[in-house]
């Protein structure tokens, strides 16, 4: 895969209560990546429509992602955030890997089966071809990694069979236009650190979740200090001390957690937390979760509020990020018309 230049792309959704999961599993991630990498970082609004979205509130969640990426230190001018609507060859790659990807892959998508639920047959299409609209977003790049939550690593395998069956499929036309032996590369997912699965503060064994019906479930981004505070007192746990090591961790799931997130919002590991509260109980581990939470939430909730109050400047920093998009995603599709056999 040497032949193809190193890229970044992923994408978070515009679905609200964008939330502490989110920031920790990705949004984090992307900040650091910004040193080593070219990144495009995208508000995927398409995909959000998968699902029924009022529209004032989906426009007003557009720029509260994009004020959270401004918010946690992503720089616009050296890199890309822009919203997916607004780059059309998304949607245009999207349908030739509909004809690419197979029914038997989309039908072991775990995420469509949770979101869709029982009642199945009144899902949207779109749902259910969600993950090859994710493939062509990362594909549409020819980008070589995508870091995520745990949640999309078995979207970014598909994505990779796609790009892989396109590769084979397509082998004869792709070699006479010289394009090598591969046109795609086959993304990597970047899934690092304490924090790539964080759990509902309600129930350890759920993931946190923009979703869930309980807002004492997830730490909102814009939450206020006293909110974060009564949040985390409030979250589940087991009447037990916190133990030495990590092994002492298996079977606690919410202790679990919330080591998890204190180690990832205090940049270090899970050992190294324990080593610090090994013996202390809830109410002084909890004591101090809340004030690092708050040092570290805290300051990026009141950017993005202040970000959103300009909808003008986020809507003018996502426009200039779509035309340097389309300008790599235009060359992309143009090479895939010629592969495929569209005349242009
Ligand atoms: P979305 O919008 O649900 O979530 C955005 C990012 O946050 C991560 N995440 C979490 N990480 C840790 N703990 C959690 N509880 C948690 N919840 C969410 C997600 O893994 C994700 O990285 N399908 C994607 C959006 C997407 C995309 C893409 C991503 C569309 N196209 C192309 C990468 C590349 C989604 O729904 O993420």
């Amino acid at each position: 895969m040497s032949q193809f230049k190193q890229r970044v792309f992923s994408g978070v959704q515009p679905t609200g209560n964008l939330h502490l999961g989110n920031y920790l599993g990705a949004i984090t991630r992307f900040v650091e990546l910004q040193n080593q990498y070219e990144c495009l970082y995208c508000v995927v609004d398409l995909h959000a429509i998968t699902v029924p979205q009022k529209p004032d509130e989906l426009r007003s969640n557009i720029r509260e992602v994009t004020a959270a990426f401004l918010a946690a230190g992503i720089d616009p001018s050296q890199h890309i955030i822009f919203n997916q609507s607004q780059v059309p060859e998304h949607a245009e790659l999207a349908w030739v890997f509909n004809c690419v990807s197979r029914l038997g892959w989309l039908n072991r998508m775990t995420q469509f089966k949770e979101k869709a639920g029982k009642d199945r047959e009144n899902a949207s299409i779109g749902l259910y071809t969600y993950p090859n609209l994710m493939a062509a977003d990362i594909l549409i790049y020819k980008a070589t990694h995508v870091p995520v939550g745990e949640d999309q690593k078995q979207h970014i395998e598909l994505a990779r069979d796609i790009a892989q069956k396109f590769n084979k499929d397509y082998a004869e036309t792709i070699g006479m236009s010289g394009f090598g032996e591969a046109f795609f590369p086959l993304p990597e997912p970047l899934i690092q650190g304490p924090a790539t699965r964080v759990m509902s503060l309600r129930d350890g064994s759920k993931k946190m979740s923009k979703s869930d019906p309980s807002d004492y479930s997830r730490i909102s981004l814009t939450d206020t200090a006293e909110v974060i505070a009564q949040k985390i007192k409030k979250a589940k746990t087991d009447a037990e001390p916190l133990p030495s090591s990590i092994d002492g961790l298996v079977g606690r799931t919410e202790a679990d957690n919330l080591v998890g997130v204190f180690a990832a919002l205090s940049e270090t590991t899970k050992e190294k937390v324990l080593e610090e509260f090994n013996g202390a109980n809830f109410s002084t581990f909890k004591s101090a979760l809340v004030d690092l939470t708050v040092d570290k939430i805290s300051p990026i909730g009141a950017e993005m509020r202040k970000l959103q109050q300009d909808p003008q400047h986020i809507d003018a920093i996502l426009r200039d990020g779509a035309e340097r998009a389309r300008l790599i995603a235009r060359d992309v599709m143009k090479s895939v018309k010629e592969i495929v056999g569209f005349i242009q």
